[in-house]
């Protein structure tokens, strides 16, 4: 079989990590003898700006017929009057996440060798985070009456479906059975309790199906506090949108590092390509200078390798960058003002 992936490399910084992260994952699949084509798609703030297009139909139509995308990151310089604040996010980001049905949005929290977390003690941590994508606070169910009045009143209904939390829990589960065996099902059901109800139960359910997975109950406050003070403890959390959105960026922040960060956007029954992405943006200020750390790019090629079912190229991968990694650790002299293309390199010489 050949894998037909698309790449959109985006604005700023995003072409240059795409550019060491595809070079990186050619030389993986070639040695593992698996055929790839790749589309390079020209989308995102400049692309906007140069024709108009956010994302046409059309475009969209043919990134449905790829097996994956590999997305770098969009976004104009926020000095740059000429492109409409939001839209980008909105016409481009959100109409994929929205169109593509990328129901779970995956991100794993780790630490690598070398990275500093701001933790006490420095501790191992590896734990991913599956939140809901595409339900919760986030699909714009709500209104406002009497506007500017005193009385105003507005409204934000969370939107929770039997159908969204079962195929986000069943992923969890199956992510749980893989690693370590352990779901944290996080949620504030004490409170919101109609919505909470539904989550515990599909858990439940869902629990009684996959014995081999052991798996508790946190508050949503609680999590907060035990991802800074015991973060080993977790290894799946499962939660919904906005607790999600929240949890990850914590997350990322107690792994110690934007630069290391990857993310899968994933559409759980298939019907569609999932999205692979560094969890950082197109980062303007240093942009087109080649000093970019295409790290978290490379780790998102190994995140859609291992979605694909291409399990031991994805480790070989990510065994290159440990491996990397801690060489630069050991000798942080060794990785001082390298370029975007010099670090993809020395990943590229550990792949053996
Ligand atoms: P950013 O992640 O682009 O940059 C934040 C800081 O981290 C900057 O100082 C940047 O230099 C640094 N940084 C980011 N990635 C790095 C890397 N690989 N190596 C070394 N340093 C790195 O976030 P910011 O500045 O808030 O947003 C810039 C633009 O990116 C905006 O237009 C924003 O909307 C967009 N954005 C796009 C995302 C996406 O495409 N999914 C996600 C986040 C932001
Ligand atoms: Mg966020």
């Amino acid at each position: 079989t050949t894998f037909d992936f698309a790449v959109i490399p985006g604005d700023g910084i995003g072409p240059e990590v795409i550019a060491e992260a595809r070079r990186i994952l050619q030389a993986v699949l070639d040695s593992a003898s698996v055929e790839a084509t790749w589309t390079e798609y020209s989308l995102g703030a400049s692309h906007w700006k140069d024709t108009g297009e956010t994302l046409s139909e059309e475009t969209l139509e043919r990134l449905r017929g790829h097996d994956a995308i590999l997305f770098g990151a969009v976004g104009a310089d926020p000095q740059d009057t000429r492109v409409p604040s939001g839209l980008i996010e909105r016409e481009l980001l959100l109409k994929l996440r929205f169109s593509l049905d990328h129901s779970i949005n995956l991100r794993p929290a780790r630490t690598y060798p070398g990275t500093a977390t701001p933790l006490a003690g420095d501790p191992e941590i590896d734990f991913v985070v599956v939140r809901e994508g595409t339900e919760g606070p986030y699909v714009g169910n709500g209104g406002t009456i009497r506007r500017g009045t005193a009385h105003e009143l507005a409204t934000e209904v969370s939107l929770n479906t039997a159908h969204g939390v079962r195929r986000v829990v069943a992923d969890a589960f199956a992510r749980a059975e893989r690693r370590r065996g352990r779901l944290t099902l996080v949620h504030k059901h004490n409170v919101l309790t109609h919505a909470g109800d539904l989550w515990r139960r599909t858990v439940e359910a869902a629990a009684a199906e996959h014995p081999a997975v052991s798996w508790d109950y946190m508050h949503v406050d609680a999590a907060t506090i035990h991802m800074v003070q015991d973060p080993g403890r977790f290894d799946v959390i499962v939660t919904d949108n906005l607790f999600g959105d929240i949890l990850t960026d914590l997350a990322a922040a107690v792994t110690g590092g934007i630069g290391l960060a990857a993310s899968g956007s994933i559409n759980a029954e298939g019907t569609a390509p999932s999205m692979f992405e560094p969890v950082h943006g197109s980062a303007p200020d240093i942009a087109g200078q080649q000093i970019a750390d295409p790290t978290a790019a490379v780790l998102s090629g190994a995140l859609m390798l291992q979605h694909l079912g291409l399990t031991e190229a994805a480790s070989r991968l990510e065994q290159a960058v440990h491996a990397q990694l801690a060489a630069w650790a050991e000798e942080p002299e060794g990785s001082r003002g390298l370029s975007t293309a010099q670090r993809g390199e020395a990943i590229l010489s550990r792949l053996g």
